[in-house]
């Protein structure tokens, strides 16, 4: 029997951060070794430019730095595909034929796209391509015949709008595409807040801590950190509610009973910030320093490099052209060749 196929992808805007490894590489990485799924993850460059069109070198400049950032925590080309969305032109195609199944009111209720829209504050002048990115965000999905998609809860209403695509086609054409299922982060690892404590640890919001940044950057970032504002002497009972720190500590901490231990005192009155702090750094160092090194072993050879993304894109080409195929001759389009 085929392996169910899973596919994932993230822009290549920026270096990946504490949010994405929490979110989403460090499932990617159990599901790839589970041997159980065949995987693609998928650079979306072309999904990137649709707002950096104007900004082309961001998009370059970035391709590699989120490549490194998904070896270094452990995805391996061996086992992954690991593929750039704008060497695979079929998707587009694919966007074009899927373009005539849905309506223009329906790409502008997209809550995540109203959102965005929102804040890159676009007003009367949104580009086309970035209106319709999620149809084109449905053709990365389907040309791999997708079934499981692990994204961030944003990322929703893009499968939401997939699986309406798959069943209009496939009720128009013939069973052909795959309806795809969104699996999605638990608990807290689902919303990271930034440590500036606001509800999303976000590139933009400028309160990341990144995978490669050094053991000072971390220290400092872990330092400035929010906490509870009413927590100002080491005496005063603190609240680990809304507290970033605690948050982290949360999800990153393996020595749970110590960890309520510091919850109590700190909860009680007695445990100041600093020491709670000192403590979430040294957790926070111990596990980003091995990726940093893998990360720094891996930027030496950047022809290995982009031997990956080749070879990774040559595998999702194929798969796509299949697709393609059968999608084209599902419509018809298909007059020399039948
Ligand atoms: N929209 C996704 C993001 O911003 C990236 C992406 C593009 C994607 N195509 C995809 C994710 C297909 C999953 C499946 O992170």
């Amino acid at each position: 029997m085929n392996k169910e196929v899973i596919l994932t992808g993230d822009r290549p805007t920026g270096k990946l951060h504490l949010g994405h490894y929490t979110g989403s590489l460090k499932n990617r990485v159990e599901l790839q070794n589970t041997d159980k799924y065949e995987m693609f993850i998928m650079i979306a460059d072309q999904q990137a430019l649709t707002d950096n069109a104007r900004n082309p070198e961001k998009i370059r400049n970035n391709l590699l730095e989120v490549l490194l950032d998904y070896l270094s925590v452990g995805i391996d080309p061996s086992k992954s595909n690991i593929f750039i969305q704008s060497q695979i032109p079929e998707l587009n195609e694919l966007t074009m034929h899927y373009l005539n199944l849905v309506t223009v009111s329906r790409l502008e209720r997209n809550p995540t796209i109203k959102y965005e829209i929102k804040q890159r504050n676009f007003q009367a002048s949104i580009p086309a391509g970035f209106l319709i990115y999620p149809v084109s965000q449905a053709a990365d999905i389907t040309a791999f015949k997708a079934s499981i998609v692990p994204v961030g809860e944003d990322q929703e209403p893009m499968i939401e709008q997939t699986r309406e695509l798959v069943r209009s086609f496939n009720s128009i054409y013939g069973e052909i595409l795959i309806e795809p299922k969104g699996i999605y982060p638990k608990g807290n690892a689902a919303r990271m807040p930034g440590i500036d404590g606001k509800s999303k640890m976000s590139k933009s919001l400028g309160n990341a801590i990144y995978l490669s940044d050094d053991p000072d950057t971390i220290n400092s970032k872990v330092m400035n950190m929010y906490t509870d504002p009413n927590h100002i002497r080491i005496e005063d009972p603190g609240n680990i509610k809304n507290n970033t720190v605690f948050t982290y500590l949360d999800i990153f901490c393996k020595d749970r009973i110590y960890l309520e231990e510091l919850k109590e005192n700190y909860t009680r009155g007695g445990l100041g910030d600093i020491k709670v702090k000192k403590y979430l750094n040294e957790v926070l160092q111990s596990q980003l320093e091995p990726i940093r090194n893998r990360r720094k072993e891996y930027e030496k050879d950047r022809d290995y490099l982009y031997e990956i993304l080749k070879e990774g894109s040559n595998v999702a080409r194929n798969v796509a052209t299949y697709t393609l195929k059968e999608v084209r001759d599902a419509i018809g389009v298909n007059y020399f060749n039948m």
